[in-house]
């Protein structure tokens, strides 16, 4: 256990902006303790709490941590992980003064940015129209695996465990599983945060039919021009058609540029192009591990690709949806037959010191 007077030490510091919820314990006037916990936001300075919880025609200076705070403002806000393995525990106890900051207060618009920043979820509550409590750390204590690296077996399994579907069960996909993979792509990084993508997703079995009939005659007419025999062109098309006609769920990934930078040259115009496929390739990844880790299966078609405006036609989508790729969702029908291997890291990386 070590108990400091200074502020946060880089690992406490680094240990405490990963968390996602703290316990806020003050005390009234009379020394009478009170503890719940809270969302925070800490900007290397102060720690920083919206009032959310205002029940309607109440002042949020009338919840319980309020009043103990304006009679007596010593606080202390422990941040803890919790592991069954031991080896994982750690936690965080700041002791310090906390300070009601009025939403007239320029600190105040710093503070609630930052919880946004933080918390998607305050982006829709009325929090600028609350005070902010803000923490001023006086002394820290600390103890456990500060630095142990949290959460990364579930992710490591996700990402080891996912492989290419291409056959499903007869299972329908519930709408709210659909909605998580969505809200996964909307998370991936991608170029000043604009997220130049658009998806659509189709499971009525008849969109499926016409979309796979419109890919079907482009990609015949390919493939027709590639010298392929016939006999080969119809058992290709076929297997495609069955993939698409079988998945529950389809999900198009389309490129969208309407709101990327534009330059007058042709070179950084075609970087900025660039940067929003590489995004694309994130938000499709993300929804993959989603899938995954939600017990769902998936595998990535790049036929969209070669025929966009067959695509878009069959969708009606707009002309502005550059369609990129299709996923497809659903339930394994059983282990796949194969999965490709990996290279080894040292084919891969080079180190330069
Ligand atoms: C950009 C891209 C395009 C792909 N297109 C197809 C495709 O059209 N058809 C297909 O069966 N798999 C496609 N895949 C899946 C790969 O074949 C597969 O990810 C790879 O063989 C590794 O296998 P795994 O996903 O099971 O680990 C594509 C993957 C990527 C990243």
């Amino acid at each position: 256990m070590k108990t400091e007077p200074a502020v946060l030490s880089p690992e406490e510091t680094s240990f405490l902006v990963r968390q996602r919820v703290a316990r806020l314990a003050t005390a009234d006037g009379a020394g009478e303790p009170h503890a719940i916990p809270v969302c925070f936001a800490y900007d290397g300075r102060l720690i920083h709490l919206a009032l959310d919880e205002k029940p309607k025609n109440v002042p949020a200076t009338r919840l319980k941590r309020v009043r103990n705070i304006l009679e007596n403002p010593n606080v202390a806000l422990v941040a803890d992980r919790y592991s069954e393995d031991w080896d994982l525990l750690a936690y965080v106890m700041v002791r310090g003064r906390a300070e009601l900051v009025k939403p007239d207060r320029e600190e105040h618009v710093a503070a609630v940015r930052l919880l946004r920043g933080k918390y998607y979820q305050y982006e829709k509550m009325k929090i600028e129209e609350n005070p902010v409590i803000s923490i001023r750390p006086e002394r820290v204590a600390s103890w456990g695996a500060l630095d142990a690296a949290e959460g990364v077996e579930p992710l490591m399994d996700a990402l080891l465990g996912r492989r290419s579907v291409r056959r499903y069960l007869d299972k329908e996909v519930s709408e709210e599983a659909i909605q998580k993979v969505l809200e996964a792509a909307r998370w991936a990084p991608s170029p000043h945060g604009r997220q130049p993508w658009r998806f659509a997703v189709v499971t009525r079995y008849e969109t499926k039919m016409r979309l796979a009939e419109a890919m079907g005659e482009e990609w015949r007419t390919n493939l027709e021009m590639d010298g392929q025999s016939a006999g080969v062109v119809e058992k290709r098309l076929e297997g495609s058609r069955k993939r698409l006609l079988d998945a529950p769920v389809l999900v198009l990934l389309c490129l969208y540029l309407e709101d990327l930078d534009v330059y007058p040259d042709a070179v950084r115009q075609g970087n900025e192009t660039t940067m929003a496929v590489q995004s694309l390739g994130a938000a499709s990844q993300n929804m993959l591990l989603a899938a995954y880790s939600l017990g769902l299966d998936t595998s990535w078609m790049c036929a969209p690709l070669f025929c966009p405006h067959s695509v878009t036609e069959a969708l009606g989508l707009s002309q502005e949806l550059v369609p990129h790729a299709l996923l497809t969702l659903g339930y394994a029908e059983g282990d796949p037959p194969k999965r490709r291997s990996r290279r080894p890291l040292d084919e891969l990386v080079v180190y330069r010191d």
